[in-house]
This record gives C-alpha cells, sequence and structure tokens, in this order.
C-alpha cells in the first residue's frame, strides 16, 4: 500500500485521536492541528504514548489560511482529513453565524490553503444530519436531504463547496455522513471528554454509570419505535477511524468527489443502550422518561452499503463493544483529560 502524508484539522478532538491512531497504524505519516476551541492538549501526549511516537503538531485557526498553508508545505502533506468544527446543535441554533464562520467559512479557508500548497484530496467530516429527519431509515445517500438545524446545514454547504472545488479543480473530496459516534480507543487512553454537561446520549449515560450526575433522562418514549425510545446507529469510534483511512486510500481513486454514509446499519434505541452500559459498567443506570426533545427524529440508522462497495469498509464493533470500551475510558478518566 502507497502511504501518505496525512494532515488532520481538529486532531485533538475525540474522533480526529482516535483517526491519528488508525492511520499510524496502518502506516501513513500523521500530522495535525487544532486550535483547542473543545479539546486539550493533554491528548498529544496519549496519542504519543499508544504510536510510541509524537507527531508534528501545531496550534492553528482554520481562519489562518497562509499559517496553514505553509504547514501543508513543511510537512509535505498529500491529503487533508477536516474535523475541526463547532459540532452543537442547540449552540448553533443560538449562534448561528459562529456556526457558519467557523464550519464554513473556516472550510473555504482551509480549501484555499490546500490550493496554495498543492494538496489534491481532502476527506471531510460530515454528518447523517444533514438528512430530512422524516423519513424511513435505512438511510442511504440519496435520502432526501433537509437539515433542521443551523449546524445541519453548516455541514451540507460544506459538502457542496467541495463538490464543486472538485468539479473546477484536481482537488479529490469525500464527503463521510457520519451517524452517532461512540466508544473510545481500548487503551482507556483516549475517549470522548465533553465540556460541561454533554448533550449526547452515550457521554450522558457513562457519566451517571460513574457516579457523575443522577439519572438519565430519556427524552420521549412515545416514538414510532418497538419500545417507544428513539433509535439511533450508534458506530464504535474505532470503525470510524478505520473508516476515514479507507477514505484516505480511495482518494486516489475517485474522479472528483464522493459521499459515504458511515453507519453500521443497525439501530438501537436509548433503552437498548442504557442496557448495554448497564451490562458493561456493572451496575445499574438510574433513567426516567421525561418529554420529548424538540427537533428529535423517531428513527435514523444507516444503509452502509455503499461504504462498503466504495471503500472495503464496514463496521466491525458492536453496541456492546463500544459500550466496554467507552466504560473503560469513563471508569479509569472519570474527569476527562483533567485531574479533577
Ligand atoms: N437522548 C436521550 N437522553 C439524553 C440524550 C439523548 O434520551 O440525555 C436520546 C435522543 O432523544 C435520541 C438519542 O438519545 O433519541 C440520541 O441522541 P444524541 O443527542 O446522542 O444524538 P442525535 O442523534 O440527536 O444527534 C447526534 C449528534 C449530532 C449529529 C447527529 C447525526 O449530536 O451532532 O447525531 O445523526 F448531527
Amino acid at each position: 500500500m502507497h502511504t501518505l502524508n496525512v494532515a488532520l484539522t481538529g486532531v485533538t478532538g475525540y474522533i480526529g485521536s482516535h483517526i491519528a491512531i488508525a492511520l499510524a497504524e496502518h502506516g501513513h505519516w500523521v500530522v495535525g492541528f487544532d486550535n483547542f476551541a473543545n479539546s486539550s492538549p493533554a491528548v498529544l501526549d496519549r496519542v504519543a504514548t499508544i504510536c510510541d511516537t509524537s507527531m508534528p503538531f501545531a496550534e492553528l485557526d482554520l481562519a489562518d489560511t497562509d499559517a496553514i498553508a505553509s504547514f501543508l508545505v513543511t510537512n509535505k502533506v498529500d491529503a487533508v482529513i477536516h474535523l475541526a468544527g463547532l459540532k452543537s446543535v442547540a449552540e448553533s441554533v443560538a449562534e448561528p453565524l459562529r456556526y457558519y464562520e467557523t464550519n464554513v467559512a473556516g472550510s473555504v479557508s482551509l480549501l484555499k490553503a490546500m490550493e496554495q500548497a498543492n494538496v489534491h484530496g481532502i476527506v471531510f467530516s460530515s454528518s447523517a444530519t444533514v438528512y430530512d429527519p422524516n423519513q424511513t431509515s435505512p438511510l442511504g445517500e440519496d435520502a432526501v436531504i433537509g437539515p433542521i438545524n443551523p449546524y445541519g446545514h453548516t455541514k451540507i454547504m460544506v459538502e457542496q463547496i467541495i463538490n464543486n472545488a472538485a468539479a473546477a479543480s484536481s482537488l479529490k473530496g469525500i464527503n463521510l455522513r457520519y451517524f452517532n459516534p461512540v466508544g473510545a480507543h481500548p487503551s482507556a487512553l483516549i475517549g470522548e471528554d465533553p465540556v460541561g454537561t454533554p448533550n449526547n446520549l452515550m457521554p450522558y449515560v457513562m457519566q451517571v454509570a460513574v457516579g457523575m450526575r443522577d439519572e438519565v433522562s430519556i427524552y420521549g418514549d412515545d416514538y414510532a419505535t418497538p419500545d417507544g425510545t428513539g433509535v439511533r446507529d450508534y458506530i464504535h469510534v474505532c470503525d470510524l477511524a478505520d473508516g476515514h483511512v479507507a477514505a484516505v486510500n480511495a482518494l486516489a481513486k475517485i474522479s472528483t468527489s464522493d459521499t459515504i454514509n458511515l453507519g453500521t446499519g443497525v439501530g438501537s434505541s436509548v433503552r437498548e443502550v442504557i442496557a448495554a452500559a448497564e451490562r458493561a459498567a456493572d451496575r445499574d443506570i438510574p433513567h426516567r422518561v421525561v418529554k420529548r426533545r424538540p427537533g428529535d427524529a423517531d428513527m435514523s440508522y444507516a444503509d452502509p452499503s455503499r461504504a462498503e462497495h466504495r471503500l472495503g469498509w464496514k463496521a466491525q464493533r458492536t453496541l456492546a463493544d463500544a459500550c466496554v470500551d467507552h466504560w473503560r475510558w469513563q471508569d479509569q478518566n472519570p474527569h476527562g483529560y483533567t485531574t479533577s
């Protein structure tokens, strides 16, 4: 296999750190940058421990086009995996301009830097949230697009920008639409470390399990699903990371751009997630049904077949595996990367 020099934007985030390790394990050379807007520099030491080597890193902001271009040139980068961005749905509703500036203008700045540096491959971190929530799963890539919040709009806009830029230049792009990433590296050295109260189900469940919070609120049990609670496609972050390695390897084969779901194809309910976490942590996890959260769909899970055909990638790990790994991380690092 041809090894590449790959730059990761947002390398110290939950997903970026796992991708850095997966790339290194596959023989690629990894460099990265981050502005630490939602991550800790401590991640770099943890990744170095796992990989047995430290990676070239710079503290850089997406807005700084020239600095990014020189970082790409200096490190002889062949392809970029673009993960840096803001990711809270609620925050995007309250502060839409900040979201469009960081996610959309930031991505344009990155693409301009890549053009300056003659880097012609990009893999972009998109989201299943670009799909109209009012349609039946499994969701293939041709499902109806219709995000219902600014965050989702930023993701589809950047996909479109990459598609247009690829059509007009020698750029090749792959937009990866993630379903719900969960789990942690089996070493328990890296994992998800949300700032403040977690918005997402799995980190909340794990913080209840470790005793940091009292109980999980189940947002409604009257959905049109088998047990009435919301159904999602939870993908182990290490599977997600392997999907990025497959996408980087596929860049050389595609003509302009492509869009691919990264999911398992399996839907799990909120009650099933809590039960799987209880087994992993070997304890009861208190929970209570409360009213629905606005904007939540009944059910969202992937048709992952395109990823298998075009990338030769398929999720290997189950929800139970993800809960075991997520729990090991939470149990050994109750306060994430900070010590108290
Ligand atoms: N849920 C609860 N209680 C909680 C949190 C969540 O019952 O405390 C439920 C939700 O109602 C939903 C499920 O758990 O049914 C999953 O909710 P998450 O917030 O974990 O995930 P979402 O599917 O709502 O959204 C996530 C990310 C988005 C991303 C989207 C892609 O938060 O950024 O997946 O589908 F865009």
